[in-house]
């Protein structure tokens, strides 16, 4: 009987594993060069991690279950309330910032199509203890030399959830329909928003103010908001998006502001920001990252800790990574082949084969032939993998005390000890690197 992957799941063959293990190491070695360090959490949570902020209404979007104890559990729709729990819990005591980043997979019950899954990756990264403009504009920027090691070209939209709540709260809206307010926005309903502030009683005025404050986009939007007095010149949120935007300037970095950005999650406080692929590769799904600051801290039962912090859909960069002719060429991968007649390799050439590949082991991935095959079955295996050598052992060899070196990349052959041999490959892969 075949069976089927679960819906929205997907296999991923060693061509693709390679390719997602060279873009993880790119981008882990970018967020420890700003001084990150990696943690995980794990892979299911007590389900009202999620809900206590977000209400029993995201439920429907997750895989959630009772485990045979009876435990409300959930598979982790993403990392951000992982991590505040795991701070809360096990760092509270670290000094701060506490600067961490991720990579994990995630899960949405959510209805697949392209580059939207139901198992998802997402590499990310939090700054506990700050939402600072610095904390802000240094999260955006790590996101973006994160997309530069990855040759990635993306845009950026900046927006200012405190904007809108600010003008909300003015008007005695309360907390839990601000929150609907934003799902609204973040949807991009904004009829719908019309609709439900009308519901609510709202003032016609107020609902002029929040339609225009979310329609403002671009250089000028910040001194419209200002000229038609929606936002006061004293606002917090105002002043801190300002010097946010001054330092996104000295990191060189550009920008789009959009007061449109409210985000799906309930838990921003301040400055959000999304970034998206520019090609047109991944259709309507061509938000490639988001995130902003937010405070869960307290909610966990710590001290309110300011956050700021981002997360990039791993598969969706994987889907517009290319990876450059080098790294398309052989791996850099050994083969060693013992030769022999067909079904009667003797046994001091499998000897001498074994202790060699265990050498090479020391030092690059080696394949030894387990099948019994002659020479060429052997090196046309070698050029499938896309191996770069062949270390061929074979009775003449053995009584040089030597090993026969081939570049499959050139086709040249020479002899050599088993020492230089090893020197020599690891030159060419450093020279490749
Ligand atoms: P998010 O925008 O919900 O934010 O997810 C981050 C990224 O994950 C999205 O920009 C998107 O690229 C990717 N993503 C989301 N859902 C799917 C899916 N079903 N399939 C493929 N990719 C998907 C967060 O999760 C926040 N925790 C980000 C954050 C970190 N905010 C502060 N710190």
């Amino acid at each position: 009987m075949r069976i089927e992957r679960a819906r929205g799941t997907r296999d991923f063959l060693p061509e693709e594993m390679r390719k997602r293990r060279l873009m993880e190491a790119k981008m882990r070695d970018i967020a420890e060069k700003w001084g990150y360090e990696e943690i995980r959490t794990p892979t299911f949570e007590l389900a009202e991690l999620f809900t206590l902020k977000s209400g029993e209404g995201i439920l429907k979007e997750m895989y959630e279950f009772k485990d045979k104890g009876g435990r409300h559990l959930a598979l982790r729709p993403e990392l951000t309330a992982p991590v505040i729990r795991m701070y809360v819990n096990e760092l509270k005591m670290a000094p701060k910032p506490t600067k961490v980043f991720y990579f994990g997979n995630c899960f949405r019950y959510e209805e697949p199509q392209r580059a939207r899954y139901r198992e998802f990756w997402q590499f990310g990264a939090e700054i506990i203890g700050s939402d600072r403009p610095e904390a802000q504009a240094e999260i955006i920027a790590l996101a973006f030399y994160c997309l530069k090691s990855l040759g990635i070209k993306a845009e950026l939209h900046v927006g200012h959830v405190g904007l809108i709540r600010e003008r909300l709260i003015d008007a005695n809206v309360r907390n839990d329909k601000i929150n609907r307010v934003m799902r609204l926005i973040d949807k991009g309903e904004r009829e719908a928003v019309i609709e439900f502030l009308t519901g609510i009683g709202a003032k016609k005025e107020l609902i002029n103010d929040l339609i225009c404050l979310v329609n403002l986009k671009g250089e000028d939007a910040l001194k419209e908001a200002r000229e038609r007095k929606i936002i006061g010149s004293d606002s917090d949120a105002l002043n801190e998006l300002e010097m946010l935007l001054e330092l996104l300037g000295y990191y060189d970095i550009v920008y789009t502001l959009n007061l449109g950005i409210a985000r799906g999650l309930d838990y921003y406080t301040g400055m959000v920001f999304e970034i998206y692929e520019v090609g047109g590769r991944l259709g309507a799904q061509n938000q490639i990252c988001g995130g902003g600051s937010y405070r869960l801290a307290a909610l966990f039962g710590g001290d309110d800790t300011p956050s700021t912090g981002f997360a990039f859909g791993f598969d969706r960069l994987t889907e517009i990574f290319s990876l450059e002719e080098k790294e398309q060429n052989r791996k850099s991968v050994v083969v060693v082949v013992p030769i022999g007649e067909r079904n009667n390799t003797e046994r001091d050439v499998i000897k001498e084969a074994i202790k060699i590949a265990s050498k090479l082991r020391d030092f690059f991935p080696t394949h030894l032939d387990v099948m019994r095959r002659s020479l060429s079955a052997q090196l046309s295996y070698a050029n499938a993998i896309q191996a770069s050598f062949a270390v061929l052992v074979g009775k003449n060899e053995i009584k040089e005390g030597k090993v026969t070196l081939r570049n499959l990349n050139t086709g040249e052959q020479e002899k050599m000890g088993v020492d230089e041999c090893v020197e020599r490959i690891k030159t060419c892969f450093e020279d490749e690197r």
